[in-house]
């Protein structure tokens, strides 16, 4: 990656390299917008972003995947519009920090990401943070106020009305455990998963148009579900205040879309609790029912799930030494994460290749989940790994 920052900017004096994960989600999706519990971990898949200081007043990026280039005077930068193409991401993040009092310098960014696009496993929180860290280039900012800067970037540049996890576990993921997140007090506290059991993620290899404005709607019937449920429970304020019993009273006030996509939320909160509990006993048939349950309210209930994502699930299930499995991220293609014996490795990658190639004549990609650290500095010692 150096190499190819000297070869593209003819010099890499005073480069650093910044660094921040990728993450797959155990359980606890489409909570975190309504202030519930999810419980991701940071993958070692990442996105790297190598800064030097640049000569020419200007802010040059590049991406070792693209061949454009973006370049404009340093000082600009937080004037400037969203283009709709990946550079939204460090730009958004840019005039955010520019917000917070943080100037860009003038600086030549190379991007490289190991965190496959699209795919459901947050390349663009990666972007993100490791942007955000290399415009810093060394000046401080709270790990929290670092998470939530770049939630307003995807936000309000990138436009997608996200909640905090990405970000938050892109910042505060840690080897060796989960990461349970309170997105309301917006507080953690690290799971450690029991021995004997191992994550695997499956990528569909697809990405369904409608998943952007589902996931807008999502967002707003679940804001209109708070409104309903408020005018007979008014202390109400998101639905991570429902109980599953004060949903069942309030019923007969929702339309029949609002309360699965009420039923989804309240019961999924309950699940993380209910996996944090069995992975601390280490029942792992429990945890393995819980994430297929997730998976059924998610496919039903919430109705994010597609052909693709529905079809590893199951086929996931008819392997020896799997326990459970579902989709993870947002939904409408993207991954599924699986939960199975380290011995049925193997043979499940072979099965579900096979499989799923013969019935979307595509072979997904299957990545191993270790959990591994949040974003910082890549030290000398630290390997890169290469481009995907
Ligand atoms: C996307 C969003 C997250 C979260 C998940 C669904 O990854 O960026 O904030 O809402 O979908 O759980």
């Amino acid at each position: 990656m150096i190499e190819n920052f000297r070869r593209l900017y003819g010099s890499a004096d005073g480069l650093r390299i910044w660094r921040a994960p990728g993450r797959v989600n155990l359980i606890g999706e489409h909570t975190d917008y309504n202030l519930g519990f999810v419980l991701p971990l940071a993958l070692d898949l990442a996105a790297y972003v190598a800064a030097a200081p640049s000569r020419d007043g200007r802010l040059h990026i590049r991406s070792e995947h693209r061949a454009e280039l973006f370049e404009c005077p340093a000082g600009e930068i937080a004037a400037l519009e969203p283009r709709r193409q990946w550079t939204d991401y460090p730009l958004g993040v840019a005039r955010e920090l520019v917000r917070a009092g943080f100037p860009i310098q003038p600086a030549n960014l190379l991007i490289r990401s190991t965190v496959p696009e699209g795919s459901g496993l947050s390349s663009s929180a990666a972007l993100e943070v490791s942007s955000a860290l290399a415009f810093l280039n060394g000046r401080t900012l709270e790990p929290l106020v670092l998470a939530r800067l770049c939630q307003r970037a995807e936000r309000e540049f990138a436009g997608m009305p996200c909640g905090i996890m990405d970000q938050y576990i892109a910042v505060y993921g840690r080897a060796g455990s989960a990461v349970e997140i309170d997105c309301r007090s917006l507080e953690h506290r690290l799971v450690a998963l029991p021995a004997g059991i191992a994550f695997l993620a499956v990528n569909t290899m697809v990405k369904h148009a409608l998943a952007a404005s589902a996931y807008q709607e999502r967002v707003a019937e679940c804001a209109a579900a708070v409104e309903r449920i408020r005018t007979r429970l008014p202390r109400v304020e998101s639905l991570r205040d429902v109980s599953p019993a004060q949903l069942a009273s309030v019923a007969p006030l929702l339309s029949g879309v609002a309360a699965r996509r009420a039923r989804h939320v309240v019961t999924e909160n309950a699940r993380v609790a209910a996996f944090v509990d069995a992975s601390a006993r280490g029942d792992l048939g429990r945890m393995g029912r819980l994430l297929v349950e997730s998976h059924h309210s998610l496919r039903d209930d919430y109705q994010v799930s597609c052909p693709e994502l529905d079809f590893l699930v199951d086929a996931a299930l008819a392997v020896d030494g799997v326990f459970g499995a579902r989709m993870t991220g947002g939904g409408f293609g993207g991954c599924t994460v699986t939960m199975l014996r380290p011995g049925a490795i193997p043979q499940f990658g072979e099965r579900i290749a096979r499989g799923y190639a013969r019935r979307f004549h595509v072979t997904p990609a299957i990545y191993p989940c270790r959990p591994s650290a949040g974003a910082g500095e890549v030290k000398n010692c630290e390997t890169i790994p290469s481009a995907v």
